[in-house]
């Protein structure tokens, strides 16, 4: 972890118009392990919508459509909104947010996301007592999206968190990497990072969120439960039943590491699991 930077600037475009966020600042919650090199980060990528292999959405994410871009919150509010991208950007200052990402297949990168805490996201609305969950529904785009048109998973891709995971300050709203805009392949304009918990559950190019009482269910949790839990805190201890959790590798390097309980961040979310048997609710 390192001390949060003096200032908090504000977002800005640069001279290259829409592809750089000007430079804000460091989050306290940042790791200073070294970035995984761009070209991986932006290059073996799973977003199904655009095929199963990890080359696929490099090669096809570029027809993704990400203007106009609005997101609905609605659900259990007192009163449902609809925010374009352009708002979304301005709601908070743009941090640098680097984390450890580690998905269940066993490999995980080091990322310089740009995003802000979700939470200043989800206070635009005001949620019901009995909203306990949050859902979110990644965009379809069928003409260019060839896994959509394969029907290869039930779409929309769909994601969800208890309400005290979404509102929790490490959980991102993300828009950029690597001081850019979010590449298409990654998720743009707007997507979420959870970086305590497998890579699945962080939704990528978002255009719904809606507040919900009971679980919501989720895209692979639904398909294969028994591989995909709803929690899926990163857990060396519970092992999938295709792939042994204990070790990872990250890409870019040659030997295996330990994985760590909550992907590393267990000092900051440990607290929100008091009481929850981890191995039933994987
Ligand atoms: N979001 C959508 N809409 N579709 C997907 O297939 N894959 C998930 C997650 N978000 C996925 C998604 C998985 S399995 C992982 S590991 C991460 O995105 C990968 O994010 P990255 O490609 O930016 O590294």
């Amino acid at each position: 972890m390192r001390l949060a930077g003096a200032a908090v600037a504000g977002l800005a475009l640069d001279a290259r118009a829409a592809e750089k966020l000007a430079i804000q600042v460091r989050s306290a919650y940042s790791t200073e392990e070294t970035p995984t090199p761009y070209r991986h980060v932006t290059g073996y990528n799973n977003f199904q919508e655009f095929g199963p292999y990890k080359e696929d959405p490099a090669e096809l994410a570029h027809g993704l459509r990400t203007r106009p871009w609005s997101v609905i919150i609605d659900g259990l509010v007192q009163k449902p909104k609809t925010l374009a991208i352009e708002d979304i950007l301005k709601l908070a200052p743009i941090e640098d947010r680097t984390y450890r990402l580690r998905c269940v297949e066993g490999w995980s990168m080091v990322v310089p996301w740009l995003g802000f805490p979700l939470s200043a996201l989800l206070r635009q609305v005001e949620p019901l007592g009995n909203a306990k969950f949050v859902e979110f529904t990644s965009v379809t785009q069928p003409d260019v999206m060839p896994g959509v048109r394969r029907h290869t998973l039930p779409w929309p891709y769909r994601e969800g968190l208890r309400l005290d995971e979404a509102m929790h300050p490490l959980t991102l709203a993300c828009v950029g990497l690597y001081g850019e805009v979010l590449p298409n392949q990654n998720g743009a304009p707007f997507r979420l990072v959870v970086p305590w918990k497998y890579g699945f559950k962080s939704a990528k190019s978002i255009v719904r969120i809606r507040y919900t009482e009971t679980e919501p269910l989720t895209t692979w949790n639904a398909l294969q439960p028994d591989e995909y839990g709803f929690y899926a805190n990163v857990n060396p201890d519970v092992s999938h039943p295709r792939w042994s959790q204990a070790r990872e590798r990250r890409l870019g390097e040659f030997f295996k590491r330990p994985t760590q309980l909550f992907n590393g961040y267990a000092d900051q979310v440990g607290q929100l699991y008091a009481g929850l048997d981890l191995r039933k609710h994987y």
